[in-house]
């Protein structure tokens, strides 16, 4: 055996393969034969009936789905024991879907279906000649009234020889179990995580002449785990590459590009088929996306990813959204390639229907840019107002690690800050215009659109913005400088108090709006469950994730978390002491000031508002409300003096 296929063998999963189908369409013959190929146990459902259920055979009693529920469990029970052993192969009947739901249930590693379809009077025919088995022919009619043909399963006609039939198996499975399409940065990581898995993989790159020509055969030589993944640059050859359901994940760049391949794939996919979208796409695009292939017949998950490159290697955490069985069907691959949480589970579960995954990934962006831009305005504090020296900066922020500060984003900014080229420091070297991909913008304008006040997210968004403004700014400067009145009389450990406590405060905002999406589109989603998975693999996993999570669990505004109540009543005041020294020395910090703001306007019980409505209804007779009263009625005054005069 050679390294790679040692690699390979160490690492796949135990297969399951259920033969499914009525009786006398020759289960038993197929999976004996299939089992030995495979050199995996086999196993025959009937054995596993009760005596009860054989003498209602025998007597010509069809079976309720009550008879057969403790038999299916027992399958079940089998069914994992071999996953975690070496896999096998097991003939059952498996009618109906809810049974092999049942029969699949909680086993993480592949299931494959093989269904063997026979028409009536064939199956009849046969079933005159079976001489030991206690099904009388009296049942047939009444499984095939039963049954329900399975979409996420190979079927074949019972029809061809015995020969054909397990040719065509061998064919199936000899195909790809798992379709990647995009060979960038994070679409190769990703690949070589799903095949160091053990997961029979197809590779997509488009060929462009000169440009991008062999990246899937060149990619696929590379890399060890990859010796058996199958490179392509033909579209319609990729996708018959794969076992059907077709399970294809698409990582190209969001927006335009990712309707133009559902446009390429879509004549060479099959009902039951699913596509996944792991790019960044707007949430309203994968919306649209599921119903126009839901339509066709084709599955649509839209899936957040995050983590960067070495996530999408070593372990990503993942939100996939969309149509719920599309999950069931390819859930056991993602979650097998996702980071693992602290109590070992993946950092991966279905987040809910229509666009949910991806709104989630968006709002983690935002809560993401918030994070990034409150470290940057702590920096900026450290250098510009205490002057100390980026080595200085990291020691104190690495000493912040021992605590609930610590984040990988914290861990980089240390790295990042004690990087240097020839010498000196690169990060000073690094012009400061901030960039964006649109992830900041869209959760802002999904926030405005639901009305929900997410000022700190909003803050870091208008920093880059501003900080985009480089030429405009060094004018301004010459014109506006900075007044630097006193000394900056802060410690560290104030500011770390301060820098937590915006972070509460920024997590609160994006949990709320994620739960006031919730509530308009219907999602039903589970906050506490989605900072779970968010406390592994992603960017903005983090100690306070894995807390935060748990206070979730009872309390879905986290500032009224008893906890964090707690926190704030401590840290409130380094949080005024740090505004208070920035402004006086003229530094801006946007989010450090948006969520001490944000604290005292959720906290305040009389606000300024009455004076904003007397003023619309003064203007525009907009109406108002009155305090006290309990009737909500609207009112409206003449409120010009001269025309009350
Ligand atoms: C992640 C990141 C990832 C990407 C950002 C960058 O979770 O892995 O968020 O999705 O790095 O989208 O966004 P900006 O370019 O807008 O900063």
């Amino acid at each position: 055996m050679s390294l790679n296929h040692y690699f390979y063998e160490m690492n796949k999963p135990n297969r399951i393969y259920f033969i499914i189908g009525v009786s006398a369409v020759g289960k038993t013959t197929v999976g004996k034969t299939l089992s030995q190929l495979l050199n995996i146990p086999f196993f025959d459902a009937d054995d596993f009936h009760p005596q009860s259920n054989k003498q209602k055979m025998i007597n010509g009693i069809p079976l309720t789905d009550g008879d057969r529920r403790s038999w299916l469990i027992s399958l079940n029970k089998l069914a994992l024991e071999q996953s975690v052993l070496k896999g096998g192969v097991i003939a059952c009947s498996a009618l109906k879907k809810s049974y092999r739901e049942l029969l699949r249930q909680n086993i993480k590693s592949p299931v494959k279906w093989i269904f063997l379809d026979g028409g009536f009077e064939l199956l009849k025919q046969r079933l005159s000649k079976r001489k030991e088995h206690f099904m009388p022919i009296s049942l047939l009619q009444s499984q095939f009234d039963t049954l329900e043909k399975p979409d996420d399963a190979f079927c074949i006609s019972v029809d061809l020889t015995e020969d054909q039939i397990n040719n065509q198996i061998l064919d199936e499975l000899g195909k790809s179990e798992f379709g990647l399409i995009g060979l960038g940065v994070m679409g190769k990581s990703l690949s070589r995580n799903i095949a160091s898995k053990g997961f029979s993989l197809s590779v997509f790159n488009r060929f462009v002449a000169g440009k991008e020509e062999n990246i899937a055969a060149d990619f696929q030589k590379k890399y060890a785990e990859l010796f058996d993944a199958k490179p392509f640059e033909v579209i319609e050859a990729f996708v018959k590459s794969l076992q059907r359901p077709r399970k294809i994940f698409l990582m190209i760049q969001a927006g335009k590009t990712v309707d133009a391949v559902i446009e390429q794939i879509l004549p060479f996919l099959e009902s039951g088929d699913v596509i996944m979208d792991g790019g960044n796409s707007h949430y309203l695009d994968t919306e649209r996306r599921i119903k126009f292939l839901n339509d066709k017949g084709i599955y649509f998950l839209g899936i957040g990813v995050s983590g960067g490159e070495q996530g999408a290697l070593n372990g990503p955490a993942i939100m996939p959204g969309g149509n719920r069985e599309a999950y069931n069907l390819s859930g056991y691959i993602l979650e097998s390639i996702a980071a693992k949480d602290m109590q070992q589970q993946a950092c991966c579960g279905f987040v809910g229907k229509g666009g949910s995954g991806h709104f989630v990934k968006m709002v983690h962006n935002g809560i993401e840019y918030a994070e990034m831009q409150l470290l940057a305005e702590v920096y900026q504090i450290f250098k510009y107002g205490l002057g100390i020296s980026n080595d200085a900066i990291a020691k104190m922020l690495n000493a912040w690690r021992s605590s609930e500060a610590d984040s990988y984003l914290l861990e980089i900014t240390i790295d990042i800050l004690q990087r240097k080229e020839n010498g000196a420091y690169l990060l000073e070297k690094v012009l400061d215009k901030a960039a964006n991909k649109g992830t900041g913008n869209w959760t802002t304008v999904a926030a405005s659109e639901l009305g929900v006040p997410i000022s700190v997210l909003t803050g870091a968004l208008f920093a880059r913005y501003i900080s985009a403004f480089k030429e405009m700014r060094v004018e301004a400067s010459k014109v506006l400088p900075a007044d630097k009145k006193v000394n900056f009389m802060l410690d560290s450990e104030t500011i770390r108090k301060a820098y937590q406590l915006a972070r509460w405060v920024n997590h609160h905002q994006g949990i709320h709006l994620l739960s006031e999406a919730s509530l308009k589109y219907e999602w039903d989603l589970n906050l506490s469950e989605i900072t779970r998975v968010w406390t592994n693999g992603c960017i903005i996993r983090s100690k306070m994730m894995e807390k935060l999570s748990d206070y979730l669990k009872d309390d879905s505004q986290l500032l009224l978390n008893q906890n964090v109540v707690e926190i704030v009543k401590q840290s409130k005041d380094s949080l005024k002491e740090l505004i208070k020294n920035a402004v006086q020395n003229d530094l801006p910090i946007s989010c450090f000031s948006e969520a001490l703001n944000y604290l005292n306007a959720y906290s305040q019980k009389e606000s300024p508002a009455n004076l904003i409505q007397a003023q619309r209804d003064y203007f525009g007779a907009h109406l108002y409300q009155r305090k006290n009263d309990i009737s909500g009625n609207r009112y409206h005054t003449n409120w010009d003096p001269k025309q009350n005069a």
